[in-house]
């Protein structure tokens, strides 16, 4: 535990609904935290809704790092503010649907594709030529990267398409960096209650820190489609 008073965690989308269960998880392992957020109303949504949580060991403010220059300027910050980074979480995402593929607009698309698309990209190359090597560096995915969802292709496109990011990325790291997918089935959160099969936002955070703990655990796809999948991957990791 003494290990994770130091470790340096950037969680991008980390004031989102999946994004809370992560910030808690590192905050309550002992991690420097910082959560870049696009607007200050959201960073002061965020910071009430964490309460007592927020602790000084979290750097919640607002930046744009949807794009390559404010990622870049993101993890050069972190660098000189902390010395490094050790772990990257990205939920960055959110739902959208509505329209089959052919009645999607030009709005739609940078909305629900290539603006995420550009963000998972913006923050993978700013940060991991500056990851320590001690941790890990995870994108949060649905399963419908894998499946394609009538009404919401634009989502299983995106989310494909970072999915394979990761997969360059882990191919091209080798042995250098761990990189892995946390690939979601519906989610418990604070916007969704949910199912109690469900996984929660709050297990997602702590297979998040247990796997970035794991040396041992080299880059890979870690399924979370239920809670139980969750305790499952926990239990070996433990
Ligand atoms: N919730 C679920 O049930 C569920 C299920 C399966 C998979 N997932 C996956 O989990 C990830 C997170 O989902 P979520 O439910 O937590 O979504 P969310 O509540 O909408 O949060 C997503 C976060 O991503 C950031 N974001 C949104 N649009 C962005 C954009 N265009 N550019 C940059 N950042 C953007 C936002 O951060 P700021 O606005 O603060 O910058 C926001 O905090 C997504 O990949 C999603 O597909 C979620």
């Amino acid at each position: 535990m003494a290990e994770e008073a130091t470790r340096r965690v950037l969680v991008p989308g980390g004031s989102g609904a999946v994004g809370e269960g992560v910030v808690r998880a590192y905050l309550a392992a002992g991690a420097i935290v910082v959560v870049p957020t696009r607007t200050e109303q959201r960073a002061d949504e965020f910071r009430e809704l964490l309460g007592d949580a927020a602790s000084d060991r979290l750097h919640l403010f607002a930046h744009d790092y949807a794009t390559f220059e404010g990622a870049e300027t993101l993890a050069a910050t972190m660098r000189e503010r902390f010395g490094g980074i050790d772990d990257v979480v990205a939920p960055i995402g959110g739902w959208w649907a509505g329209k089959r593929l052919w009645e999607i607009g030009a709005a739609d698309w940078d909305a629900a594709f290539t603006g995420l698309a550009t963000t998972h990209m913006a923050v993978a190359r700013a940060v991991l030529p500056r990851l320590s090597g001690r941790g890990s560096y995870a994108i949060v995915v649905g399963e419908s990267a894998l499946h394609p969802v009538p009404g919401s292709g634009l989502v299983s496109m995106e989310q494909a398409a970072v999915l394979m990011m990761r997969r360059v990325l882990a191919a091209e790291a080798g042995d250098e960096q761990r990189i892995h997918a946390l690939v979601l089935g519906p989610v418990r959160t604070r916007v969704l209650p949910g199912e109690p099969s469900w996984v929660s936002a709050e297990q997602i955070g702590t297979v998040a820190v247990a796997l970035s703990r794991s040396p041992g655990e080299a880059s890979r796809e870690v399924s979370l489609r239920t809670s139980a999948e969750a305790e499952q991957i926990l239990a070996r990791l433990a």
